[in-house]
């Protein structure tokens, strides 16, 4: 995996994968789930991202690639089909986990999401939009197209993050990260890379009126 994410520049390479490894064995020694399972996913989950240049390719995909990365590296065999499940439905924000959900997702698959989507948010979120948007060479901020439309206008015109620069991603993503966790443990640690983060936003804001 550090070969094929070597190839990255959109923010997931090795050491997204690593940190994802890090939160996402934590979280599921916290929630009861296979700590096998979720760490073998974080390590993969990302090959779409590396797979098919410009072209996005969906994670279903890299289904097949993922068992023989993992047999390769004497994965437990039985454990596969599990960790090809997380891997498939990571970034289905629709997702719906717990006890009153209809979609019946594993708590695997529910923690591997919310260590992939920590990792958006805090200091190394803000790394991480900022290192996203110099390798576009897209602006930090611009305020004037920032206000022009609001965050559901931008959503529905498919304008989310083009316009407004940087800035706007935090506003129309990460912001909201934390309203859509799937797990008690994952809440906790989310909450608190939040109120960094909003509070980076505000600071960002003033600094850049120079009004402090
Ligand atoms: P995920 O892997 O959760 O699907 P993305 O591919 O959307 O996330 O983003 C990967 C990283 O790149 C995240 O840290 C995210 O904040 C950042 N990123 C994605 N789109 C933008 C953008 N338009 N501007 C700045 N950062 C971005
Ligand atoms: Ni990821």
């Amino acid at each position: 995996m550090a070969t094929e994410l070597d190839a990255d520049s959109s923010g997931h390479g090795v050491h997204h994968a690593w940190r994802v490894f890090e939160l996402g064995t934590r979280l599921a020694d916290a929630e009861g789930a296979d700590p096998a399972v979720v760490g073998g996913a974080a390590l993969t989950h990302d090959l779409h991202r590396v797979r098919g240049g410009e072209e996005y390719v969906h994670p279903e995909e890299t289904l097949d690639a993922v068992r023989e990365i993992l047999e390769d590296a004497g994965f437990p065999e039985e454990k596969i089909p599990a960790v090809q499940h997380c891997v498939a439905v990571h970034e289905d924000y629709g997702f719906d986990y717990g006890p009153d959900s209809d979609a019946a997702e594993t708590v695997e698959a529910a923690v591997l999401q919310d260590a992939d989507n920590l990792d958006a948010i805090g200091a190394v979120g803000v790394a991480r939009a900022f290192t996203f948007a110099g390798a576009r060479g897209n602006p930090a901020w611009m305020p004037e197209r920032d206000g022009d439309v609001d965050r559901d206008t931008r959503l529905v015109d498919g304008l989310v993050d083009a316009e407004g620069g940087t800035l706007s991603h935090f506003e129309d993503k990460l912001l909201h990260l934390c309203e859509d966790v799937n797990t008690e443990a994952g809440r906790e640690l989310a909450e608190e890379r939040h109120a960094f983060l909003a509070e980076f936003v505000e600071r960002f804001r003033r600094e850049w009126f120079a009004e402090a």
